[in-house]
């Protein structure tokens, strides 16, 4: 039905009889002619239906938009001044000598090329529709160069790629999980694997030394724009190598990708500790893009009047700090600094103090703030020598817990990083280092990466006389803000492993419970190893620029993880119930 893809005719085919197939993308009569642009996956050809061969001329009158047609023609430059440089194919157009129809298409619920005015419920009850859109076809078929870009590393770099179940236990990556119950044990369940991480350590127990797998992950977890709850892990593991050797690997892998597909060389990929980037940024996924920066100013504030930032500044768990937007006192108005008080308040803030420098010689005459009244001056002098203050400037000021703070300030550094524009370049990678193993919540202490991920130090004493303070061998990729993979050395010794468990309150009986096949493994000839996960769907999201990982998948579920075109999850039969074992406490048939 086809010789070649109507979005590939070039004017090298000038003069050659194609046979096309495809959708009819737009129709217009013009003249007593018929033009259609005729859709593929590959793009779009002009095809021209001339009145004097009555019969084809006859079958297209009759076309209308979404029609699925195969057809014959032959390929001929369009008529001077009418070329279309936006259109790839749009030096050439196709006279149409025969035509069928193949499917007919109702009116679309919505029009292809408008779609910024539909929702995305709507798009995504349609989604075979809406994956019609060429900007949607484009970042499918990104999609998959992305993966194979990757393969073709890792299998040169001697990778295996192992599947591991689906049908497996919890995984403790964070998130709540998937159950599948058991027909054949009833009142037990299946777990859908949060990845596939305690497999991908026992492949290397069984020697297979370097594992990698691009594989489906579950996670039953609030979303976002970055967050799903099926979404795709290049999942990565390997045997003997420290956690240099890996990053570096994986550094390779992702400037190949960059440069296969982008032709873009991402440069230099820096490292921080997390103590750093918490302490600039307020974030251990800092965009680097955005040139501002915390400065701390507990020491000056601890006893001034102004009792919000002296209570802080006296508080070992909070963080006084001052963000500097240089020439944002000029940049901003009474409003946007208004509107930036409230949203801090999003993450926590109770208030955003600011000063703004209208004229740094002028000392405190020159600044115009509402805590000004608060602070003696020669405590204001030593805040703006601190922060570098300048005349034009605005400083915004945060005192509260410091993971508020940290916050809230960290989100504000975005927004008015987005709002202002303030971006120096296109790309800024880095790793994190150094997380700490443990943050505690609830006056217990949980896995900052997961209960897998080895410590520095080698002995179970040192761990346990500092345990807050103690810190990971555990490392993030990070990309302009976003986190776009993470992993860890792990702990190879049972010992170790069962303190660690022990520490994070998983007593023993429940540690065999859960882990006891881990357990046993690591006694049973366990190599050092280590490895790291990927996030396809958000390195996907940004290489195409898109502003959700949404727009990268397929079939993607909304934000209350429901799928508007299957209308899953649906309810169970009682039937279906029955034999496994489930009663169902709402009534069938009640919605939620
Ligand atoms: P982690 O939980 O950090 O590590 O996940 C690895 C990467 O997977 C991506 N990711 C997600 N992407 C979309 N939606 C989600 N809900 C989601 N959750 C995570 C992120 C993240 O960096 N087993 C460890 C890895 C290891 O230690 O080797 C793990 O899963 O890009
Ligand atoms: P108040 O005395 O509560 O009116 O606060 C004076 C100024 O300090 C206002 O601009 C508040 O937005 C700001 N503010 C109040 N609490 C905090 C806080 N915890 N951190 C930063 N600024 C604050």
């Amino acid at each position: 039905m086809r010789s070649i893809y109507a979005g590939e005719l070039r004017e090298a085919h000038i003069g050659q009889e194609v046979q096309l197939a495809g959708w009819v993308h737009r129709r217009r009569d013009h003249g007593g002619v018929v033009f259609i642009e005729v859709r593929d996956r590959e793009g779009f050809v002009q095809v021209v239906f001339e009145p004097d061969n009555q019969n084809v001329f006859s079958v297209a009158e009759h076309l209308r938009n979404e029609f699925v047609v195969s057809l014959k023609g032959v390929v001929r430059a369009r008529p001077a001044g009418q070329a279309n440089t936006n259109l790839k194919t749009g030096a050439v157009e196709v006279v149409g000598t025969e035509l069928t129809i193949l499917a007919r298409s109702e009116p679309l619920p919505f029009q292809l090329d408008e779609h910024q005015h539909v929702s995305e419920e709507v798009r995504l009850k349609y989604r075979y529709l809406d994956l019609r859109r060429p900007e949607m076809n484009e970042k499918m078929r990104f999609r998959t160069r992305v993966a194979q870009s990757i393969r073709r590393y890792l299998d040169d770099q001697g990778f295996l790629d192992i599947e591991t179940p689906m049908l497996t236990r919890a995984t403790p990556e964070g998130a709540r999980d998937y159950l599948v119950p058991s027909r054949t044990h009833k009142g037990h369940f299946f777990a859908l694997p949060q990845s596939p991480q305690l497999f991908k350590q026992l492949l290397m127990m069984s020697g297979f030394d370097r594992y990698y797998q691009i594989v489906r992950c579950f996670r039953d977890e609030d979303l976002r724009a970055d967050r799903q709850p099926e979404f795709t892990q290049i999942d990565i593991e390997t045997s003997f190598l420290n956690e240099e050797q890996i990053m570096s690997i994986m550094e390779g892998m992702v400037h190949t990708l960059w440069k296969d597909l982008l032709g873009i060389d991402l440069g230099a990929m820096p490292r921080m500790t997390y103590a750093e980037a918490m302490r600039r940024f307020g974030s251990d996924k800092p965009d680097l893009r955005i040139p501002l920066e915390f400065v701390d100013i507990k020491d000056l504030v601890a006893s001034v009047d102004f009792k919000v930032f002296a209570e802080h500044a006296n508080n070992p768990k909070s963080r006084v700090t001052v963000l500097r937007l240089p020439k944002g006192g000029e940049l901003l108005s009474r409003k946007q600094i208004d509107d930036y008080a409230e949203f801090v308040k999003i993450y926590g803030a109770k208030g955003l103090a600011y000063v703004k420098v209208n004229d740094r010689a002028a000392g405190m005459d020159g600044l115009q703030s509402p805590i000004l009244k608060f602070l003696p001056a020669e405590v204001v002098e030593s805040i703006l020598v601190r922060v570098g203050a300048e005349t034009g400037d605005i400083l915004f000021f945060g005192a509260d817990k410091a993971k508020i703070v940290s916050d809230a300030l960290g989100a504000l550094r975005l927004k008015i990083g987005h709002d202002l524009n303030l971006y120096t370049g296109a790309w800024a990678p880095l790793w994190v280092v150094d997380f700490p193993m443990f943050e505690e919540d609830d006056d217990r202490l949980y896995a900052m990466h997961h209960p897998f991920t080895a410590p520095k130090v080698d002995s179970i004493d040192q761990l346990k006389a500092d345990m807050g303070g103690a810190v990971a061998r555990a490392y993030d990729m990070v990309l302009n803000g976003c986190e776009i993979g993470g992993g860890s050395v792990r702990i190879h010794r049972t010992d170790m492993q069962s303190q660690v468990f022990e520490i994070l309150g998983i007593g023993e009986e429940e540690a065999r419970e859960k882990f006891g096949f881990l357990l046993d493994a690591l006694k049973l000839g366990c190599p050092p190893h280590g490895g790291l996960a990927f996030g396809l769907d958000r390195l996907v999201m940004l290489m195409t620029g898109s502003h959700s990982i949404r727009d990268v998948i397929a079939f993607p579920k909304t934000q209350t993880a429901a799928c508007p075109l299957t209308n899953a999850p649906g309810e169970a039969s009682a039937d279906a119930l029955k034999e496994l074992g489930i009663i169902s406490v709402k009534p069938l048939g009640e919605k939620h």
